[in-house]
């Protein structure tokens, strides 16, 4: 794969899940910058070879010094969760729509790429399935809808300004360092369960849809996106098949032959119901191809 190479790059959100494995990809052949607050991300996760600016995305000095001279950046740093997001919607509203906008601003004045950790919660609920990126915008949460402006806003940036966009539509992601307590994603939360034996908690009927794709291949979308794809444009980026959170609880319940049940709770506020992607115009323009499947990865995880 064509990757970056001796660029100077910005990865915000680098000590975190998602971003702290882009970092490992990129480091070795880059100038790497990570800005994190360190929030839910750990200073270990961080490749000594990269430079880590512990600090807010709204501590406005930290920014201006983690974006200067840089020709790219991976905007990773979020409020990552849904559910916060119906919590908390005015902070989550600051994190994932304001200091983005800022961020493209820097993107702007040095006249970086500007890579964005986009969502499938942009589309909230869709009106058929497998969506694709020009399908209605609906979404169901605060934070579908943050990350809905924020997409938004990279058009724009391309639009009228020339900035080189492009916004990654994540669907599920999970992985190694996949780890957030009460706002962490399902299946780190599953294995958690099942780990301790505890009941596998799974919201409402268990009915919905998600597609999980690993972070690996996320990192791998994120590679291409800095040396392909269309700017202005953005891309599902997912492995194109989902299953229910049901059958996913039974996955880990019969995969690890845990003491662990299965237990349904009050629906989550916000939750999507079908979640399923096309993940063509990623295959085409990216040249993206997911390579981990679900069953292999959970394995590892455990
Ligand atoms: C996730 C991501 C979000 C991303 C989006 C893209 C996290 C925390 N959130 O949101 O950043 O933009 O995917 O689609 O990774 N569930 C249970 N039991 C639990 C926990 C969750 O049944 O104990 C259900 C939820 O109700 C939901 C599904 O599992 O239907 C997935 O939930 P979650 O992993 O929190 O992710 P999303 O809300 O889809």
């Amino acid at each position: 794969m064509e990757m970056p190479t001796d660029q100077s790059v910005l990865v915000t959100g680098g000590a975190g899940f998602i971003g702290s494995h882009l970092v490992d990809a990129l480091v070795a052949d880059n100038d790497v910058v990570v800005l994190d607050n360190l929030s839910s991300g750990r200073r270990e996760w961080v490749d000594d070879r990269a430079t880590l600016i512990a600090a807010d995305l709204h501590n406005a000095q930290a920014v201006d010094q983690a974006v200067d001279g840089v020709d790219y950046i991976f905007h990773e740093a979020a409020n990552v969760s849904v559910e916060h997001s119906v919590d908390a919607p005015v902070e989550s509203h600051e994190t994932n729509v304001d200091a983005t906008l800022r961020l493209l601003e820097h993107a702007r004045n040095e006249d970086a790429r500007f890579i964005y950790a986009s969502s499938a919660a942009v589309y909230g609920t869709p009106e058929s399935i497998p969506i694709d990126e020009s399908d209605p915008k609906q979404p169901t949460s605060p934070y579908g809808l943050e990350k809905h402006s924020a997409d938004e806003y990279c058009r724009l940036y391309h639009e009228i300004y020339g900035v080189e966009t492009i916004a990654l539509r994540y669907f599920n992601v999970y992985g190694p360092r996949q780890r957030g307590g009460q706002y962490s994603g399902v299946i780190d939360i599953f294995l958690d369960q099942a780990r301790r034996e505890e009941d596998l908690t799974i919201h409402g009927d268990g009915k919905q849809t998600r597609d999980f794709v690993h972070v690996d291949d996320v990192v791998t979308a994120n590679c291409l996106a800095a040396t392909h794809g269309v700017p202005g444009e953005a891309y599902n980026i997912g492995t194109g098949s989902s299953i229910t959170i049901k059958d996913l609880a039974q996955l880990v319940v019969d995969t690890f032959e845990t003491n662990s049940s299965v237990t349904h709770i009050d629906a989550r506020d916000g939750d999507i119901e079908q979640s399923c992607p096309s993940i063509r115009k990623a295959q085409r323009e990216l040249g993206f191809e997911p390579t981990q499947s679900l069953n292999s990865k959970l394995e590892a995880l455990w």
